[in-house]
């Protein structure tokens, strides 16, 4: 396969790469089962191929060009990222939880495959980018940083990370307009995985500890941002265009930004992150870190 010359816009990198995180994820799933496992294969596929954004593997893919012009590499940890997220938003979808039935413009799992195979296309989307981790790395990086990467990626998904979050989400229905609560659920939910995508690829590219603390943030930073964003869109965004229904957060009584601080001040704190990741990456003595600077206008002006 060839690898396209690399821009400092992520729009333009998004065009460019992410045909190939389709195909790789595509790929990386087909399992040609015959029997009755089909099923699983085919609502995992069919999840996968719906479409979304790949925001974060291509967070993975301009992170990792500050190191190295070897792409190839990073792909797997990219695709494992993006094939856990999408478990994260099958499950998410799920009538116990946020009962949802469209999503990337498509029905939801449960919808087009029944509850039990959705949970179980979840489940095996779940471990299997831990297989791909622990499969793929190692050709390409020491295995001592292999390893790191397994540990910090298994947190960001776990009662420290993703499902936490979601707990915290689920849970604080109902409760009285709590900033702090809000903030953690964010940065747990949505910002851990998107942190991740940042963070990961630096450790592979053998980051000093100082960078490392530096990205971290600026992950942290544009994972909240992400998440304010995501409360916004779901009062004043369109559905068609989000391929998700919207006003869904008000009508569960979710704690979003939206019902913690309003419309107008959700929208100014969304430019005071997006303000304050920019000033981040301007520590990074990294050069090329363009397109991660052009990833906040994206995420900061995004309609999709
Ligand atoms: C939706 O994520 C769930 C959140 C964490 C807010 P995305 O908005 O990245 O969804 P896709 O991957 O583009 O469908
Ligand atoms: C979901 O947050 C975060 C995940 C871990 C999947 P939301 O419930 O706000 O995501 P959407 O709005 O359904 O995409
Ligand atoms: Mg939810
Ligand atoms: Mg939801
Ligand atoms: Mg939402």
């Amino acid at each position: 396969m060839t690898h396209p010359q690399t821009t400092t816009k992520f729009t333009e990198f998004s065009e460019l790469f992410r045909p190939i995180i389709n195909q790789k994820m595509a790929e990386y799933i087909r399992f040609g089962t015959l029997d009755q496992r089909k099923i699983l294969e085919d609502a995992m596929q069919y999840s996968v191929a719906a479409g979304g954004k790949r925001l974060r593997p291509l967070l993975v893919l301009a992170t990792h060009q500050l190191f190295s012009d070897q792409m190839e590499t990073v792909y797997p940890l990219a695709c494992a990222i993006e094939l856990l997220h999408t478990y994260s938003l099958i499950h998410d979808d799920l009538p116990s939880m946020d009962n949802d039935s469209l999503r990337r413009g498509m029905p939801t799992c449960h919808v087009k495959f029944g509850e039990d195979i959705a949970i179980l296309a979840g489940d095996t989307l779940n471990t299997f980018s831990f297989e791909l981790l622990s499969t793929q790395l190692a050709d390409f990086f020491p295995a001592e940083a292999v390893l790191k990467v397994i540990r910090e990626f298994s947190r960001a998904c776990g009662i420290h990370g993703m499902s936490g979050g979601q707990v915290l989400d689920l849970r604080g229905v109902g409760l009285e307009a709590d900033p702090e609560y809000l903030f953690q659920t964010h940065a747990l939910k949505t910002g851990a995985l998107i942190s991740a995508s940042i963070s990961l690829p630096a450790v592979l590219g053998g980051v000093d500890t100082k960078e490392l603390a530096i990205l971290t943030r600026f992950g942290d930073q544009i994972g909240q941002l992400f998440q304010i964003v995501d409360d916004i869109l779901d009062v004043v965004g369109n559905q068609e265009a989000l391929g998700k229904s919207i006003n869904k957060d008000h009508e569960q009584n979710k704690l979003t930004y939206i019902r913690v601080f309003g419309l107008d001040r959700s929208l100014e704190m969304m430019r005071n992150q997006a303000h304050n990741a920019r000033q981040t990456l301007e520590e990074l003595s990294l050069p090329k870190f363009s397109v991660l600077y052009s990833v906040v206008d994206y995420i900061e002006t995004r309609t999709t």
